[in-house]
């Protein structure tokens, strides 16, 4: 039996929503599969490696494995994990492994799980492992689409806007950044709460530029959104190359993510000399089936 999930890319709001302000979020056509298989003992097989249940080396399957039992007991099962999306690079690809994982087991062991269901198991790995989590990205990986955080209201913007993720080679640490504008906001509450409201307003407006098709605003709010993240201090040398590249090629760019490496997203399809970059389309179908 095999799954799939999607990755996902933060459009607006990042690190804002951390503090109750939107961000609009939305899967991606990046995906991860994971195949299971009936086996005589439990055997997780991955680019990270060929593990038995191994919560160090394969955190997010292991969990996902030990939640699903709390369902219908696992003993046995072969699990074969790739994915399209890069880790560790703020596209979502520890919830969308949790999330096929577990749909692929649903399967195999024929329990009938809801999507509901999928995310409320996928909400749990999330704290498992990480101990904090918003549940967004999870959410997000299990049911597709597009959403307004955190209200999770869904935006119908369709599948027309093409975005390219540009790598930076760099991992991005999501509590050390978190923790980074924390620091800040403590220093300098009065000037980050504006800033944080700034932000807002752009995931707020995104929604009809996005509706719309209107590239025009789209492309402010890229820009001011990218330099609003830059003065909470989530950006670094490296995005500010890659964004002061596309800029000079009429391109706007920002962070996706937590930002202090990770990726940089930009309007439209690019190719930059030196970097790894991933052609992406929006608003992706979340968990499903893969028939074979
Ligand atoms: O890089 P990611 O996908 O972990 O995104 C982090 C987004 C933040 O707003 C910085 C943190 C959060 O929990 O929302």
């Amino acid at each position: 039996m095999i799954a799939s999930a999607p990755g996902k890319v933060i459009l607006f709001g990042e690190h804002a929503v951390v503090y109750g302000r939107h961000a609009v979020v939305s899967a991606i056509n990046l995906r991860c599969y994971a195949k299971a298989e009936k086996a005589s003992d439990i055997t997780i097989e991955s680019p990270l490696g060929k593990t038995s249940l191994d919560f160090k080396v394969h955190p997010y399957v292991s969990y996902a494995i030990k939640r699903f039992s709390e369902i219908r007991p696992v003993k046995g099962v072969y699990l074969k994990i790739w994915s399209d999306i890069p880790i560790a690079s703020g596209l979502g690809s520890s919830s969308a492994v949790t999330v096929a994982v577990l749909k692929s087991l649903d399967l195999l062991f024929e329990t009938n799980l809801s999507n509901e269901e999928i995310f409320e198991l996928a909400r749990k790995v999330e704290l498992d492992v990480q101990g904090i989590g918003s549940g967004t990205d999870p959410f997000v990986s299990t049911f597709g689409g597009t959403w307004l955080i955190p209200e999770r209201e869904r935006i119908d913007i369709g599948d027309y806007l093409d975005l390219t993720v540009i790598y930076t080679g760099k991992a991005s640490i999501t509590s050390d950044m978190v923790r980074k504008v924390a620091n800040l906001r403590e220093m300098y509450g009065d000037v980050i709460e504006r800033i944080f409201d700034a932000i807002d307003s752009i995931s707020l407006r995104s929604i009809s530029a996005l509706k719309d098709r209107d590239f025009e605003a789209l492309s402010f709010l890229v820009r001011t959104n990218q330099l609003l993240l830059k003065a909470l201090g989530v950006s670094c040398r490296e995005i500010d190359e890659i964004v002061n590249k596309l800029e000079n090629l009429g391109i706007p760019a920002k962070i996706t993510g937590a930002g202090g490496g990770g990726s940089v997203i930009a309007l439209g399809s690019v190719d930059l000399d030196g970097y790894k970059c991933l052609s992406v389309s929006l608003n992706a179908e979340g968990v499903r089936e893969e028939k074979v």
